[in-house]
């Protein structure tokens, strides 16, 4: 049994790792829940007891041995080397420790076994959301035919960028369709009957953060500096799920059943094999990565297309974090 702390336990990745802990029987001894001040005091029940929310303090994490940080960047850049101090084995959904050489970024059905088998105070990173997804789909067709190029459009819901989003859509469309009056808070311009090219903030080079981050973390996971990457992302008015149009440059000429074959024996990922199949956000939002619209692009060599789709709470975030810990179990 293990003592396990959610730092960012309101919020819609933090709620969804007490649902996971308890579904997926991760053997819990005790619960620390964190979040913000507006927060604390409120109960959460977990098993036969109530847990409060607390405010992080100096020495909260004594005792913890899995920390799951699911509060932004800044509070996982302050707080997770104090987890990791106190004996835990951080994971971390922020994009704070993503790229540093020493912690390790994990997708477990790729490169879990970089992690050995027992549990060390160390902070592991959990990919981005899109990335995750992409990855998953890409690492077969990797393994078994080499890439040399990737371009990716992204179609991300607004749950990916927390709570307030989430329900700011909800407010919006309500606004927009009782012609009433509202103000925009969580993105650029209103959301709701909308898509945004824009999903983080753009650099002087035009990309986003996002698309930044895409790049980075896929060539960091697949261990490879040795194919091009392309990602330009977007945000749409879906309450949950990312889709992904993906055009993937293989280093050899294989048939079509070949790319099936591959996709389908990797764990996590489900194919929709027929030419007119694909699954949607909205219908597909489960544990897996679903792949479609699997085809040859008829202008380019050697090229794939796809549509992959995947719930960026789950295996873009909480799941993963889960799977991670139960590689030490
Ligand atoms: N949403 C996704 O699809 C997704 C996917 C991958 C990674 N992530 C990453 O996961 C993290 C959380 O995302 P989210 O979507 O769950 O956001 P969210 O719904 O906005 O939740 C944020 C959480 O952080 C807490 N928090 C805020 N200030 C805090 C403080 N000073 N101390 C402790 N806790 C504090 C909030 O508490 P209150 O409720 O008290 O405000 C809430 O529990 C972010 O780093 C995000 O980039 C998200």
């Amino acid at each position: 049994m293990s003592s396990v702390a959610i730092v960012g336990a309101t919020g819609l990745v933090g709620s969804l790792f007490i649902e996971l802990l308890k579904s997926r029987k991760f053997p819990v001894s005790d619960l620390h829940l964190f979040a913000s001040d507006k927060s604390v005091g409120q109960k959460v029940k977990f098993g036969k007891k109530n847990y409060s929310v607390k405010k992080l303090s100096p020495g909260c994490f004594a005792g913890v041995e899995f920390a799951f940080f699911s509060s932004g960047d800044s509070i996982s850049a302050e707080w997770a080397p104090e987890a990791m101090k106190a004996g835990a084995t951080v994971i971390d959904n922020s994009a704070a420790f993503r790229m540093h050489p020493n912690n390790k970024l994990i997708v477990p059905e790729i490169n879990g076994a970089l992690l050995g088998s027992k549990r060390k105070a160390e902070i592991i990173a959990n990919p981005n959301c899109s990335t995750i997804q992409l990855v998953m789909a890409l690492k077969p067709l990797y393994d078994h035919f080499g890439i040399s190029d990737v371009r990716v459009s992204t179609y991300q819901s607004v749950s990916g960028a927390g709570k307030a989003a989430f329900e700011e859509l909800v407010s919006e469309t309500k606004a927009v369709l009782a012609k009433k009056k509202f103000k925009t808070k969580e993105f650029v311009k209103p959301i709701a009957f909308n898509s945004i090219p824009q999903v983080g903030s753009i650099g002087d080079d035009g990309f986003c953060s996002e698309e930044n981050k895409i790049i980075k973390e896929t060539k960091k996971i697949l261990d490879s500096d040795s194919f091009k990457i392309s990602a330009f992302t977007v945000r749409v008015p879906s309450m949950n799920g990312h889709a992904e149009a993906v055009w993937v440059t293989l280093k050899k000429s294989v048939a079509r059943s070949d790319v099936l074959g591959c996709l389908e024996r990797m764990p996590g990922v489900k194919v929709h094999t027929g030419l007119n199949e694909f699954p949607t956000v909205r219908f597909n939002s489960d544990d897996f990565v679903h792949v479609g619209r699997i085809h040859a692009d008829r202008e380019h060599e050697n090229t794939w297309m796809m549509w992959v789709v995947s719930d960026n709470l789950l295996k873009g975030a909480a799941l993963n974090g889960i799977q991670i810990a139960e590689i030490f179990l």
